[in-house]
């Protein structure tokens, strides 16, 4: 007897997932799209050619073959049998509340005990569709899983664009798109253990019949919610379909999943839009604004970090003079970046320390505390930078534990950054650098901000806590354990804002981000080439999650010198910081700074709550453009890259203003070098802004815009 013996059609606002339960009790996904206005057109035609919702290795040689020869799972059994069947049990829905609603299919293997559970959340408001999995093993003794992933997407179209958004250190979310020929696969992984989104955000953009647009065709946005590694990958199959699969990646050793336990995959989100991948972004904006990023409906500060204003050379007197002119220039928080501990190993370069975290007193002889009153007393917030899940074996933690560091049997660990990784699969370490925070935050209260940093991949993957037979487990339970010290640290202390950086942005993930307040996208800090990864990091993730600083030129990893306005247009488009030393910029550059840190506080709520909208990709035209729209106001940001070429570049049409209303149009952050348009203080209909454009007069690369538009009543 069926379980469900009509099709189920889940719905958001503007998107439709129809599912039915078939004759041997599979679920099978019928239509995936925009909302019908008969919800049960969706089962009209081609239900025999349905895909699985999710399917097994066994299912991979069904007829008619669910998907060419891929699968979502596969088990070994502990009778050694690569084997699993599933069957539909049973079904449950809640309302989490009126926008959220989880659908729980409970599948069960007539052979062998094992039970899955898919879930399905709906998220209305938002168009916003996640998926995981859980697999119970119910007998007595351990099962290995050999894939397990969170799901798939199956498309028939005429052609498929695929964007992956790849990067390295210094050159994080380059996006690049490719069509997919028929026959070819295309694999976006990470193998490195931590900072894996900084190979490429575990995202991809899939886009139907024609390459992505900005505003019209149909596009599905996905993105995988772990830290850890991955694998998403694209087919184009044979039957000329698409088979995009999604997951953690378990290989090369198999995952040891013990007599009755579980096993959950992280969630995959998926966005699906009819009007290009603009709208999709914004979706998922929305989504991650309310859901997906810790206290993401709350304003950022600005704030000012240490690291390229002084690195490892400072003192106490250094910090104060450096909050003092933070304090006077308007910055709302100052950071002390790497280089404040270790005593008997200090801290005083990248070779020694990290382990150690108590303050170091040669340098900063009035402790933390002394710099926490002097915040108090200037006015501003204080935070701090820690890299918990790392040794430097110079340090006094190493010398006690040098068995806490993942390491192999009879080999001397590989050094990156002259620094072992910590092995968070084991609870004394996890017991350890919990700790570390419960003593730092709670001796010093005033600390609201924590940079969390993580600089080096795994390598060398063993464990001496794990057994022989868990071995293979080591970096998904690594994943784990670190979100479950986020768990606990963001229980205890709920006040503390905390930003992922790893190596820059190797941490630019949801699975990280529901624990984190924002991530730092790159060390990179040039401003020009930012644009280019803040293009690309803004496919996903939203600017209020963004951390871009204001850094001194010429730019300390490129040499590329860099107009202020340009420096600070680009970074007040995320969340706007500074790292420089603000006792080196002279009174011009200063006042400058003032004034434009006080207008980006005034209009920060359009920029890290409006709506994004991308218009003129610096990857395909000189000039790079896009818009914030929040209620009646917006913020346009136009940078002219690195050519000129004497003509003008064609006007610019803005997106998303009321067509009806009229705006006032303001240049904020002008210079000595003048205004860009003709239209400072001009009220304009939002239908010509929309369908005309705006005019901007470059002369001269690396010139810039921000322009403020307000409805007037
Ligand atoms: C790498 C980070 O990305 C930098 O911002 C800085 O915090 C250094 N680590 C400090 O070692």
């Amino acid at each position: 007897m069926p379980i469900l013996t009509e099709p189920l059609h889940l719905h958001s606002k503007h998107t439709q997932l129809s599912l039915f339960e078939d004759e041997q009790g599979q679920i099978r996904v019928a239509y995936f799209g925009t909302r019908l206005h008969d919800e049960s057109d969706a089962m009209s035609m081609g239900c025999d050619q349905a895909p699985l919702l999710y399917s097994t290795y066994a299912d991979s040689f069904s007829t008619p073959r669910n998907a060419s020869g891929e699968y979502d799972l596969c088990i070994i059994q502990a009778d050694g049998q690569i084997s699993l069947a599933l069957v539909h049990e049973h079904y449950e829905k809640h309302s989490l509340d009126k926008d959220r609603h989880e659908h729980i299919f409970t599948l069960k293997d007539p052979a062998y005990p094992v039970k899955i559970e898919i879930h399905l959340c709906v998220y209305e408001q938002s168009d916003t569709f996640e998926q995981w999995v859980s697999i119970h093993n119910e007998s007595n003794t351990g099962i290995q899983l050999l894939r397990a992933s969170s799901g798939h997407l199956y498309a028939k179209a005429n052609h498929y664009f695929i964007t992956g958004f790849r990067g390295t250190w210094g050159g994080e979310s380059l996006m690049c798109e490719t069509e997919l020929a028929l026959g070819h696969e295309i694999d976006f992984c990470s193998d490195t253990g931590t900072k894996a989104a900084q190979e490429g955000t575990p995202g991809i953009i899939i886009a139907l019949n024609e390459p992505a647009s900005e505003t019209k065709g149909e596009v599905i946005l996905g993105s995988l919610a772990w830290s850890g590694n991955y694998r998403l990958w694209c087919k184009h199959n044979q039957h000329h379909y698409l088979y995009a699969g999604v997951g953690l990646d378990i290989t090369p050793a198999p995952y040891q999943l013990d007599a009755h336990s579980q096993f959950e995959t992280p969630k995959m989100i998926w966005v699906y839009s009819d009007a290009g991948k603009g709208e999709a972004s914004r979706r998922l904006h929305r989504w991650a604004r309310q859901y997906g990023i810790r206290h993401g409906q709350k304003e950022r500060y600005v704030l000012l970090n240490s690291w390229e204003g002084v690195y490892f050379n400072f003192n106490e007197e250094t910090l104060y003079r450096m909050m003092e002119r933070t304090a006077e220039m308007g910055i709302e928080l100052f950071v002390l970046d790497d280089g404040w501990f270790g005593n008997k190993f200090p801290r005083n370069h990248d070779k020694a320390g990290l382990g150690d975290w108590e303050i170091n007193h040669t340098k900063l002889p009035d402790g933390i505390r002394g710099l926490t009153e002097k915040a108090k007393a200037l006015g501003i917030r204080f935070g701090i930078w820690l890299e918990p899940e790392m040794v430097n074996p110079e340090s006094c933690l190493y010398q006690s534990h040098p068995d806490w560091a993942i390491q192999l049997n009879h080999r001397e660990p590989k050094r990156e950054r002259h620094q072992l990784v910590l092995d968070l699969s084991n609870p004394a370490v996890r017991g350890y650098i919990i700790n570390v925070f419960r003593d730092l935050l709670t001796s010093n209260p005033d600390i609201d901000y924590i940079k969390w940093d993580c600089n080096r991949k795994i390598s060398d993957p063993g464990s001496t806590y794990l057994d022989a037979s868990h071995q293979g487990n080591l970096a998904i339970d690594y994943v784990r354990g670190y979100e479950e010290i986020l768990r606990v640290i963001t229980a205890e202390f709920p006040h503390v804002t905390i930003q992922a950086c790893s190596a820059g942005g190797g941490r630019i993930d949801y699975g990280t981000l529901k624990h984190y307040h924002e991530f730092w996208t790159s060390d990179n800090t040039d401003a020009v080439e930012r644009v280019y990864m803040q293009w690309g990091v803004s496919h996903f993730f939203p600017a209020i999650a963004m951390a871009a600083h204001v850094t001194a030129s010429p730019n300390h990893q490129t040499g590329r010198s860099t107009p202020l306005k340009f420096r600070f247009d680009v970074a007040m488009s995320g969340r706007l910081g500074f790292e420089l030393q603000p006792c080196d910029m002279n009174d011009d550059e200063v006042n400058y700074a003032k004034q434009a840190l006080s207008e980006y506080k005034r209009i920060r709520p359009i920029i890290q709550f409006g709506d994004l909208y991308r218009l003129s990709n610096p990857w395909k035209n000189r000039v790079a453009a896009h818009m914030f729209v929040h209620g009646k106001r917006a913020i346009l940001f136009a940078y002219l890259m690195d050519k000129w070429l004497a003509d003008w570049p064609p006007k610019l049409k803005l997106q998303g203003l009321n067509p009806q209303a009229r705006y006032r149009l303001t240049e904020l952050n002008v210079d000595d070098s003048g205004f860009r348009t003709e239209s400072h203080q001009r009220i304009v209909g939002g239908d010509y802004l929309m369908n005309s454009g705006l005019l901007i007069h470059w002369r001269r690369p690396l010139q810039s815009l921000c322009l403020e538009l307000e409805e007037t009543d």
